[in-house]
């Protein structure tokens, strides 16, 4: 198995039947050696910086009802509320206090954000903080939203494809959502320009080894510049709520993989990952992962952005939770780069 790791080392690339027996097969030596291996590339292509990504969840009303996600348009038990201008300036101010580089304004499908309230606070983040990367995570829009964003100063986007097998996708969400529509968001979102993320979550309910090779061999084809991935985390008021929760070592298997095979790309060690190991942050970045995601918000509203249960650090505010973060990747012998941490081909 080793041999497979190596080979995925130097050919950046593994046949569908390999991957499968990779992820099918492997024991906590062979985790270990393809970490060690993940990390290595890792530091190789950036050293030990550990980029910071701010993340301002702007509002929390989706239209969606994807059968996993706890802020699920049906879900009557969670209070929902959508920022104001200034807040969202305010996050960024404390962000850039605490030397965070990037801004990412994430939310539900939210159809009150319309593109102009979207465009205009990129215009006034950007202003503010001219030095300062802005990547959205927003959802699915047209192409000329995507494009109205691009041009008013966003120049990264996030949009998790989820799931890359059809089926897979139609298990997790309504009948209304289309798989279609979301692969082809993330071609638009590339070909505009913007530094695009995918990824996937680690054992959602109904997912299988081969459903994992489809999400690698799709990420293979995206080629996309960020790939975000953590486990499975239930929420009780969603439909999957007695569902299991995703492994944290299938999970940091699949980002050695995928640091193996896109040694530039930006990979975080999750919130979903923390929340499911008490060391998440550290295994994700010695398992090859290069960004952290803290959360901006205003401690009020940090538990109402309730995806799934007991997310990490809702109850710290921003300064603690940085502060924190600071020691803990300081003990393992990394550090938080002050730079933007743009994808460099
Ligand atoms: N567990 C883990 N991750 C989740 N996400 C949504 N719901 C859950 C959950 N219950 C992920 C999705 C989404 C990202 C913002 O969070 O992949 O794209």
């Amino acid at each position: 198995m080793k041999e497979l790791v190596k080979q995925l080392l130097y050919e950046r690339h593994l046949e569908r039947a390999e991957l499968v027996r990779l992820l099918s097969n492997f024991d906590q030596e062979l985790l270990s050696y393809i970490n060690d291996c993940a990390r290595s590339v890792t530091i190789t292509h950036f050293g030990k910086a550990i980029y910071l990504r701010g993340l301002i969840e702007l509002t929390n009303f989706c239209r969606n009802n994807c059968f996993y996600c706890g802020i699920r348009a049906s879900n009557r038990n969670i209070e929902r509320y959508r920022l104001m201008k200034e807040q969202v300036l305010n996050c960024c101010r404390l962000g850039d206090h605490l030397k965070v580089r990037t801004f990412v304004l994430q939310g539900g499908e939210d159809l009150a954000i319309k593109d102009f309230i979207v465009e205009d606070l990129i215009k006034s983040i950007h202003r503010e903080f001219p030095y300062a990367a802005i990547t959205l995570s927003l959802g699915e829009r047209s192409q000329e939203s995507y494009q109205a964003f691009y041009e008013a100063g966003a120049t990264r986007y996030l949009l998790r494809h989820e799931a890359a097998n059809r089926d897979l996708y139609n298990h997790l969400h309504p009948d209304v959502m289309s798989y279609d529509n979301r692969i082809e968001c993330l071609h638009t979102l590339k070909k505009i320009g913007f530094q695009t993320g995918a990824g996937m979550m680690i054992g959602s309910p109904g997912q299988t080894i081969e459903h994992l090779v489809d999400d690698i061999l799709f990420l293979e084809e995206l080629n996309p510049q960020m790939i975000g991935m953590g486990p499975y985390i239930p929420q009780r008021d969603t439909p999957f709520a007695s569902e299991a929760p995703g492994s944290v070592l299938l999970t940091l298997m699949l980002i050695s993989i995928v640091r193996l095979m896109f040694p530039k790309a930006l990979i975080p060690a999750t919130t979903a990952l923390a929340t499911q190991a008490d060391d998440g942050y550290e295994k994700g970045i010695l398992a090859g992962a290069n960004v952290i995601m803290p959360n901006l918000l205003p401690i009020e509203y940090k538990t109402k952005y309730s995806i799934y249960d007991n997310k990490e650090a809702v109850h710290q505010t921003t300064k603690e939770q940085i502060e924190n973060l600071k020691k803990r990747i300081d003990s393992i012998g990394y550090f938080f780069s002050e730079n933007r941490g743009d994808y460099e081909p």
